[in-house]
């Protein structure tokens, strides 16, 4: 076989693919940065808007800008009754995430600019992104129970509108505003599985929304954004036992994983845990389920002695362990805490994508074309002798 120089590294850990401007980790040290702030920082001043507008556009906005972008993000909530009236046509019982993935390509169909790429198009469709998933999360989960789709409320900001769409009642303000920290902190977190699988969709010039459905096809997994609902039926599956330390041991035991834990570049604590933990307990304490969070930090507890005694340091609560709990007390549906999570990302997919589309960040678009050591049947470059298929059949 002809000799290749290569460089092999299974699932492409620590390679560098691209240059990103978006955001930043530190994954020793436990740092997340979006455009150059810290998510503490945004998570105590900002709101998803303004965040949504930081990772867009790269700068934080005047009040000027984020009235703007506020208004064009109500604006553009609408969605055109053809969607609605294709989800009614499909099985209830569809999972939430793959009725995402099939509904972001519908959106498309109804954006006048989908075949537009230049940059203030690109941000437009972003914006109307942004805008429409919550809406198309929220009207699935009304129609799979047989119900009409609710119409926003412009008087309501992002989080909140998703509250009442999902919920029809209006939101406490507490809980809307905990929702909205937890749209900021899973906002954008560099080259994760579903951003690399947005931007290697556009790199081949194919549309935003192309690349989208692939994130969020991406995120559905559960070694992904689909932990957050396996970690809240681990939850649930755990009503009734005491021994819970001894359930962990005995899942690790089985070469089982505890979901929610472990993290492909956090080597510590994930800062966007740290602050999801706190909002976790808060909100317990204010609903009276603190047995959620409670039972997770038995979990964690556990598991980190676990964890030690096979030497393994480094496997610590990742964003979905106590987001389970959070989103559980807001009264959100276990099968769509993973469209939480789309709901929020959106808005770093969509920087990413532009900056893939324009090269922004390296000075020019490359197409993706990573090579695989081939391992299959080989005969040498003249190929194996081909057996007509009156040949194959055995006598
Ligand atoms: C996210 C994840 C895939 C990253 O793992 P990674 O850094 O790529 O490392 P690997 O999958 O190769 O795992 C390395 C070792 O740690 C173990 N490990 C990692 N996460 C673990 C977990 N949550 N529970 C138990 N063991 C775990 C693996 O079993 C493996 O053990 P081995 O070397 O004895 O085979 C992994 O931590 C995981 O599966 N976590 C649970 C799912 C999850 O919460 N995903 C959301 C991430 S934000």
């Amino acid at each position: 076989m002809a000799e290749t120089v290569r460089v092999k590294n299974i699932g492409l850990r620590g390679v560098v693919v691209a240059d990103t401007a978006v955001s930043f980790i530190d994954g020793e040290k436990g740092v997340l940065i979006y455009r150059g702030y810290r998510i503490e920082d945004l998570v105590k001043n900002s709101t998803f808007a303004e965040t949504a507008f930081l990772l867009l556009k790269g700068w934080l906005p005047s009040d000027r800008e984020l009235e703007a972008f506020s208004e064009d993000l109500v604006k553009a909530r609408e969605v055109p009754d053809f969607v609605f009236n294709s989800m009614k046509l499909w099985p209830r019982q569809t999972h939430p995430m793959d009725v995402l993935q099939a509904t972001v390509p519908i959106l498309g169909m109804a954006d006048p600019e989908l075949a537009v790429d230049n940059r203030d198009a690109l941000a437009r469709k972003a914006i109307r992104l942004i805008a429409r998933i919550p809406v198309v999360v929220a009207a699935w989960h009304r129609i799979r129970q047989g119900l009409e789709p609710l119409a926003s409320d412009p008087t309501l900001d992002h989080a909140a509108n998703f509250l009442w769409l999902l919920q029809g009642a209006k939101p406490d303000p507490e809980l809307a505003k905990d929702l909205d920290t937890c749209l900021v902190l899973h906002a954008d977190h560099t080259f994760n599985a579903s951003t690399f699988a947005c931007r290697e969709v556009v790199s081949t010039r194919a549309h935003i929304y192309a690349g989208v459905a692939a994130g969020v096809g991406a995120l559905s997994g559960e070694l992904h954004g689909g932990a957050n609902a396996r970690v809240m039926e681990m939850l649930k599956n755990l009503d009734g036992v005491e021994d819970i330390a001894g359930w962990v041991k005995d899942r690790l035991a089985r070469g089982e994983r505890i979901m929610g834990m472990g993290h492909a570049v956090y080597k510590t604590m994930d800062p966007r845990a740290i602050i999801l933990k706190e909002i976790a307990y808060r909100l317990g304490q204010k609903t009276g389920q603190t047995q959620w969070p409670e039972r997770t930090s038995v979990i964690e507890e556990a598991a980190l002695a676990e964890f030690a005694q096979r030497g393994k340091h480094d496997i610590k609560p990742n964003v979905d362990f106590f987001s389970a709990s959070v989103y559980h007390i807001m009264g959100i549906p276990g099968d769509l805490m993973t469209c939480l999570f789309a709901i929020s990302r959106i808005a770093g997919w969509s920087a990413h994508v532009i900056e893939e589309k324009f090269g922004e960040a390296q000075g020019k678009p490359a197409l993706y074309r990573p090579k695989a050591e081939y391992v299959g049947e080989y005969c040498g470059l003249l190929g194996c002798t081909y057996r007509p298929q009156a040949e194959r059949n055995p006598a």
